[in-house]
């Protein structure tokens, strides 16, 4: 029997527990943890994801407070935003919602954050901490995916991981980690010879390439487990569908462990952003 990886009762279950450790930190240093979250433009998948951080952090325990600028802000505006909140104690985490507009670098806002109120873990100095072993704010997504696959694996020592997908987001930290827990790691891409061969070889596959129900059932070795990152929006019969980057119908039927989407990934990523916030605060108080 194939079981269904639910990402929101185990994200439920880690926002809980959060909820709890947030009371315990509050009370010890007097101090709630907070989030901006930051929206440029008027995105409609965007404004979903932002509107579920914040009330998702709100209902651990935490203050947040989102800020939108309209989408033809000038970098300076967005500049100027992110400098004042870096400086502001209240605020112990800081997202930027990407993409930002074409006009927008975002090279420029993620290194502009203050590394320690980097809740996405994508400043190159947390991004050389996670590669060199030592991170500590890792990027929330792949973060997620640890944790769905610890609950079907245990230990995941010595399984092979194909990872489809080089984006900074997500398949490069998710290879990262997959590495540091002792997994042998292959990360496939546009360019790579014979996709489908590559991954009918893997105990786990993670698809992140953002390209509707692109992985088939021919593509998974009997048994595997497989976490779908991407959400799609898609229409069929003339109705407006999320779908992932496989093809949930027929994978389901060959995968041991398989993520739905919605309900999967997408809970996850949340839950370990404000696992991320917390962090951030204790890592921001002195010792
Ligand atoms: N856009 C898609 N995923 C993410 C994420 O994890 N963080 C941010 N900031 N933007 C995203």
């Amino acid at each position: 029997m194939t079981k269904i990886i639910d990402g929101k009762k185990l994200s439920a279950a880690v926002v809980e527990s959060l909820a709890e450790e947030t009371r315990d930190f509050a009370a010890e240093f007097d101090l709630v943890p907070g989030l901006a979250v930051v929206l440029v433009g008027e995105d409609p998948a965007s404004q979903v994801y932002v509107r579920n951080k914040v009330r998702q952090a709100t209902a651990a325990g935490m203050r947040s407070i989102e800020h939108r600028l309209p989408a033809d802000a000038a970098q300076e505006q967005l500049n100027s935003l992110i400098e004042t909140l870096n400086q502001d104690p209240e605020i112990h985490g800081i997202l930027v919602q990407l993409p930002l507009p074409a006009h927008l670098s975002e090279p420029e806002i993620i290194q502009l954050i203050a590394a320690e109120k980097d809740v996405d873990g994508f400043h190159p100095l947390n991004v050389g901490a996670l590669a060199s072993g030592t991170g500590e704010l890792i990027p929330c997504t792949p973060l997620g995916c640890m944790l769905m696959l610890q609950q079907v694996h245990g230990d995941l020592s010595g399984l092979h991981a194909v990872v489809i997908g080089r984006s900074n987001i997500v398949g490069k930290p998710m290879a990262q980690l997959l590495l540091q827990a002792n997994c042998t790691i292959t990360v496939v891409h546009s360019r790579t010879r014979d996709i489908e061969a590559v991954c009918r070889e893997a105990d786990i596959v993670i698809a992140a390439v953002g390209r509707p129900e692109m992985v088939k059932s021919s593509w998974i070795k009997p048994g595997a487990t497989v976490i779908d990152v991407g959400i799609n929006a898609v229409e069929r019969e003339g109705k407006r569908k999320l779908v992932g980057d496989v093809d949930f119908q027929s994978v389901s039927s060959v995968a041991g462990s398989i993520s739905p989407v919605p309900g999967g990934v997408g809970p996850m990523t949340i839950a370990c952003l404000l696992k991320n916030t917390l962090k951030a605060a204790r890592l921001q108080q002195p010792h």
